[in-house]
């Protein structure tokens, strides 16, 4: 068999083949037949150049080229052909069943807890205030000291404030937050005034677990710098906050108290949601329940935050939103919203 005559045989015997391929196995079968450059039959007439003479080797090396431009050109149209069968074999088996019924998923709920704090913050941020986070782990300065707390206060005492070891002599010692208040520290001291923050947040006190303590709770903190602010604002503010939680016809009692942060300070107290002032178990009888301190930010506090007390003046307030929470879904006891059981979860969806 002479040379041109096999790449016409190899053609035709490529086209033969080529029209019975009908799956991907098929095709690649012809391809490492014809084309494979080790043995493919295309290849193998490149190899055969070698063996011919200069007046050969022109015309052969042409048709041989020829022909493997063809083949590789019905190979790709094989290729796509043969992917397109599988696509549509995969689409007919991959039919959506209208008729099937849904997969019913467990819907999903905030916690309690998240709900609250989200629903507080949102009736802050209608007031015009933005959301500041800080550190749970704190320094004495921002946690004590800058909030004008005496060295020998009460509050320092171990007893209540958990202290976190550094480990190396010397270096600064840390403790778990008690309270929100040194994230009004950190905003003045980074946003000076004037400005209106609410810090939501966890703090840490040492306290034994029962029905409603617990040594890791939740607070949010509210403050307010700016010139002619008065304690009028204070308490128009914290009405609005306790009407949007509690609703329109809840009334606000203010009440003297003591923070060194504040001066004056308060405590704020509502009517009972639940028998409106007539006196019930929630209120113990009273009709009132006290629920947030506040006061006017201590010119101490400012001068520590670089703020001129002589120009503006503040308030601030802080309270539980696990304490809020508690009240309103009359949860009995605080342990269910830490102990996450889903039958307790499942009630606030
Ligand atoms: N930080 C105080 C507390 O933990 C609450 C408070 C905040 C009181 C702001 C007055 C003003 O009890």
């Amino acid at each position: 068999m002479s040379e041109p005559q096999a790449i016409d045989e190899i053609l035709a015997s490529f086209h033969a083949e080529a029209g019975a391929v009908s799956s991907r196995a098929d095709y690649e079968r012809l391809k490492g037949k014809y084309v494979n450059r080790e043995h493919g039959l295309v290849p193998g007439l490149f190899a055969r150049l070698k063996t011919l003479s200069g007046a050969e080797k022109a015309g052969f090396g042409k048709r041989a080229n020829e022909a493997k431009k063809e083949i590789e050109a019905a190979l790709a149209g094989l290729e796509s052909q043969v992917r397109a069968a599988e696509t549509a074999a995969r689409q007919s088996q991959e039919r959506v069943d209208v008729t099937l019924p849904g997969r019913v998923r467990p819907r999903g709920a905030l916690h309690p807890l998240t709900a609250v704090r989200r629903q507080i913050e949102g009736v802050f941020v209608r007031l015009g205030f933005s959301i500041a986070d800080g550190p749970e782990l704190e320094t004495d300065f921002y946690n004590f000291a800058a909030l004008n707390f005496p060295p020998d206060h009460p509050a320092r005492d171990t007893q209540d404030t958990l202290l976190v070891s550094a480990g190396s002599p010397g270096a600064p010692e840390y403790l778990l937050r008690t309270h929100t208040s040194p994230v009004q520290v950190r905003a003045l001291l980074a946003h000076g005034a004037p400005i209106r923050v609410v810090c939501p947040g966890r703090v840490y006190r040492k306290d034994e677990v029962d029905a409603t303590h617990s040594p890791v709770f939740h607070q949010i903190e509210g403050l307010v710098v700016d010139r002619g602010i008065t304690m009028g604002h204070l308490k128009g503010t914290i009405e609005a906050f306790l009407r949007g939680l509690f609703g329109a016809e809840t009334r606000v009692r203010f009440t003297c108290s003591y923070f060194p942060f504040v001066e004056p300070g308060a405590q704020a107290a509502m009517t009972c949601f639940l028998c409106r002032g007539a006196g019930c178990r929630t209120c113990k009888g009273s009709g009132w329940i006290e629920i947030l301190g506040a006061g006017m930010v201590h010119p101490n506090v400012l001068r520590q935050c670089g703020v001129d007390p002589e120009v503006y003046s503040g308030f601030a307030f802080g309270t539980g939103v696990d304490r809020l929470a508690f009240l309103k879904y009359g949860v009995p006891d605080l342990r269910l919203f830490f102990e996450n059981d889903l039958r307790f979860l499942e009630q606030f969806g």
